[in-house]
């Protein structure tokens, strides 16, 4: 019998500003009983992002903040910090999240803000990465989940997986294996990072 540890279930936001595949694969990951953890809440930066209507259609409330209708990004990141407490956030998920964590976010959520980066850090940060691998010639490429730090896909690596490019790869062919690899490798990983929470 064990009655000395509680555990509590993670409270997850996902922020995401565009397709949203991955909060789809976080959220049918959680549906499915594979991932411990609640979806409390969508973060948007984009008015008509899809994942909007993904979040929609899941059930899972979904915020829009429009950095343009805030006086500068330590006003942006409050509100949204108050709607994480809103909802008793202690995790975050970066998928498709088009901008920078700033020091609000960064202090509030130490360690417990993680990102997926389509390539294999520290090769090809920033902006279009699978373009940027394959247009390099590349043979190998893959995916990297690390937590956020202040810089562009710099913080400290959790979790890779690499892919051989075959002879006849097309920048298509790499996006759809990339993603395959994302909506599986994700989910897996914030299960043990999250299982690592005990509070
Ligand atoms: C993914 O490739 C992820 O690695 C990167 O942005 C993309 C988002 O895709 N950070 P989606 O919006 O989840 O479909």
């Amino acid at each position: 019998m064990n009655f000395g540890t509680v555990t509590r279930m993670c409270k997850l936001a996902v922020f995401a500003s565009g397709n949203g595949s991955n909060f789809q694969s976080i959220v049918d990951a959680i549906a499915h009983g594979q991932l411990m953890a609640t979806c409390e809440v969508l973060i948007c930066d984009q008015p008509d992002a899809k994942v909007i209507e993904r979040a929609k259609k899941a059930n899972i409330p979904a915020f829009v903040f429009d950095m343009k209708q805030f006086a500068n990004k330590t006003e942006f990141e409050r509100a949204i910090l108050k709607k994480l407490r809103e909802y008793d956030v202690t995790f975050i998920a970066l998928a498709g999240y088009m901008r920078l964590i700033g020091s609000t976010l960064l202090e509030a959520y130490a360690q417990k803000i993680v990102n997926i980066h389509p390539s294999l850090l520290p090769a090809f940060p920033g902006l279009d990465a699978i373009g940027q691998a394959f247009q390099a010639g590349v043979k190998v490429t893959g995916v990297t989940i690390h937590y956020v730090d202040s810089g562009m896909d710099t913080g400290p690596i959790i979790a890779q997986k690499a892919i051989d490019l075959t002879e006849d790869e097309t920048e298509e062919s790499l996006r759809e294996k990339i993603h395959a690899i994302e909506h599986v490798l994700y989910p897996q990983t914030l299960g043990k990072v999250m299982g690592g929470l005990n509070e």
